[in-house]
């Protein structure tokens, strides 16, 4: 018989494209196999703002005990999640943001300083002279205006350098090439481009590679996942120049998520860190990654035998009883 969760956390996804959002999952899986008591239950709103608000609203009505968001595009995302909020549904925002104050918890990385860190990174590679493209996310997620404000912010400490052109991606390849070939055709002093991730860096660097640039231009990505082509692969392989690590924090948000379900304490902005992976420490972090992999399959080994002694141990219950009756 299936046993009744004692929590159930509602979570609305805006895309389950791509291995960041993946890693995501998997964390919030990995935390919750602690927890049998707690049943999560995902939406993916496949970018697409207006499915995300029907999403929320169906997530509230099923009557979850906590919402978990990571909005799409804030704006058009913020009166639903207000209307949860206000009926006193516990609203924990995930890695973007929302356009009001009205939520519980937000855990994430900062990503003003994303773009502050890239800045710096940029001008101390540079000598503080030379000429960038910048590849945007989706123009209305939080993570496209903050990484952009900071990126701004940095740079304005360095007069010698110079944003010369900006493309719109959507978080994705999917339509970033002719618009990024026909800005460096354009400029062809530029010798950097900061990518507010690194999917799209990737894609900068197939398009560079066509151009016959990768000699020239040097590229900076955002997210610095581990897995084949992903961040700290393409850092190591000199794809991406570097990348600025942004954790998925799906770990973090269930943990935050159990705190305010149990009423423990908790703090409402749950920043996580970020550092800057090079040619200098990527096998460094590739190891340590390698490390926690076989450590999680050794706790899930230990989890799975941990079930088995209960089973056991259940049949064995059964036995006894048996032969007390007797
Ligand atoms: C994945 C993603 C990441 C990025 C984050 C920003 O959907 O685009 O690559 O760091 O979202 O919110």
């Amino acid at each position: 018989k299936e046993k009744t969760p004692v929590y159930r956390i509602g979570f609305s996804q805006c895309s389950m494209s791509g291995p960041w959002r993946k890693a995501m999952l998997t964390g919030m899986e990995r935390e919750l196999s602690f927890h049998p008591e707690v049943e999560l239950h995902m939406l993916d709103a496949h970018d697409d703002s207006q499915k995300q608000q029907e999403q929320i609203r169906e997530l509230v009505q099923e009557g979850v005990d906590l919402l978990i968001v990571s909005p799409y595009e804030s704006e058009p995302v913020t009166p639903a999640v207000e209307e949860a909020y206000r009926r006193g549904i516990p609203v924990i925002l995930l890695d973007r943001r929302t356009a009001s104050e009205q939520y519980t918890a937000y855990v994430g990385g900062d990503n003003v300083e994303v773009g502050q860190t890239a800045a710096r990174y940029i001008a101390r590679l540079l000598k503080q002279r030379g000429n960038i493209l910048e590849i945007l996310g989706t123009p209305g997620s939080s993570a496209t205006s903050e990484r952009h404000q900071g990126f701004v912010q940095g740079l304005s400490a360095f007069p010698g350098l110079h944003v010369v052109a900006q493309v719109t991606g959507d978080w994705t390849v999917r339509t970033l090439k002719p618009e990024l070939t026909k800005a460096l055709q354009a400029h062809p002093e530029v010798t950097m481009i900061f990518s507010h991730n690194d999917g799209m860096g990737h894609g900068a660097y197939e398009v560079c590679q066509e151009l016959g640039l990768t000699k020239q231009v040097r590229i900076i990505g955002v997210d610095g996942l581990p897995g084949a082509d992903e961040g700290l692969d393409l850092v190591q392989k000199n794809m991406l120049h570097a990348s600025i690590l942004y954790s998925p924090g799906g770990e973090e948000a269930i943990r935050t998520a159990l705190k305010v379900l149990k009423k423990a304490p908790f703090n409402k902005e749950n920043i996580l860190g970020t550092i800057v992976i090079d040619s200098t420490n990527v096998l460094t972090l590739q190891q340590q990654n390698d490390k926690v992999i076989s450590q999680q399959q050794d706790i899930e080994r230990q989890q799975g035998l941990l079930h088995r002694l209960q089973q056991t141990y259940a049949s064995q219950q059964v036995v006894l009883n048996w032969l007390l009756v007797t």
